[in-house]
């Protein structure tokens, strides 16, 4: 299983603050099932900011102890980009927010309480430059809980869709967790990953078997092994046909 979205990188962010709570959630990441993992540290101006060049650093020496460690997991870089006008001003080193520095997919991220209008015309000004834009837990915004058909804009534009594993389990309550479930069986999502940021996030592994009750084994593997492998390894990636969401209207709707 390949898991393109973490914060192990120590120190750098909101996720790891040391370097034995990385290694505690490589070596459980490792034991769910995860050969591959992606560390995507925040960038979001003002306040996590750690150069994509200290973020190479930190994780060669993630690396070298987690071999010294005995744990058998490779280590891709990558980066979680705040939806901020800023990150073009980077051009020239635009090219290390995407994963494994393949100039092919970006994590991103949008506000929590709505999706900006301007989100649009970022979306396209990624993909000028030849990237595809993924959309980190979706299922987490206001916008998305009310109204999951949204993201089908997003979808037609050409973006992947992500989605958390906390979020699949409840872990940020009953409108995340049934906004996930909505998401997943209407092929509105194609990649789940762990987003962990310590050692007690779930590993990506351990939602196997939740994930087979909602979608089926086949789908599940595409979700955690088959398109999150394309994106480090920097390939296309096969998207089902959405299917439309139709709210079942309640009672008093009708009065
Ligand atoms: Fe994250």
């Amino acid at each position: 299983m390949v898991d393109i979205h973490t914060h192990i990188l120590p120190k750098v962010d909101d996720g790891s603050d040391s370097l034995e709570e990385s290694l505690a959630m490589l070596r459980r990441s490792a034991v769910s099932g995860v050969d591959v993992i992606v560390a995507t540290p925040h960038w979001l101006p003002g306040s996590f900011m750690v150069s994509n060049k200290q973020r190479d650093v930190l994780a060669d020496e993630l690396r070298a102890m987690a071999m010294q460690a005995g744990i058998s997991i490779q280590i891709v870089t990558g980066r979680e980009c705040y939806f901020a006008p800023e990150i073009f001003s980077f051009d020239e080193d635009f090219h290390r927010f995407t994963f494994a520095n393949m100039g092919k997919y970006l994590l991103i991220e949008s506000p929590m309480q709505q999706i900006p209008p301007y989100v649009e015309q970022m979306v396209f000004d990624i993909q000028v430059r030849g990237i595809t834009p993924i959309i980190a837990h979706v299922e987490r915004y206001a916008d998305v809980i009310r109204d999951p058909n949204i993201i089908s804009k997003f979808i037609e534009k050409g973006c992947l869709i992500q989605i958390n594993t906390g979020s699949i389990r409840g872990r940020y309550g009953s409108e995340v967790q049934h906004t996930a479930h909505i998401l997943l069986r209407h092929r509105l999502a194609h990649i789940v990953a762990s987003d962990m940021h310590t050692s007690h996030s779930a590993p990506l592994g351990e939602v196997f078997i939740e994930l087979s009750r909602i979608v089926g084994e086949a789908e599940t593997m595409k979700l955690i092994d088959a398109r999150p492998r394309a994106v480090v390894e920097g390939r296309p990636v096969p998207r089902p046909e959405p299917l439309e969401y139709r709210p079942k209207k309640s009672w008093w709707k009708f009065w």
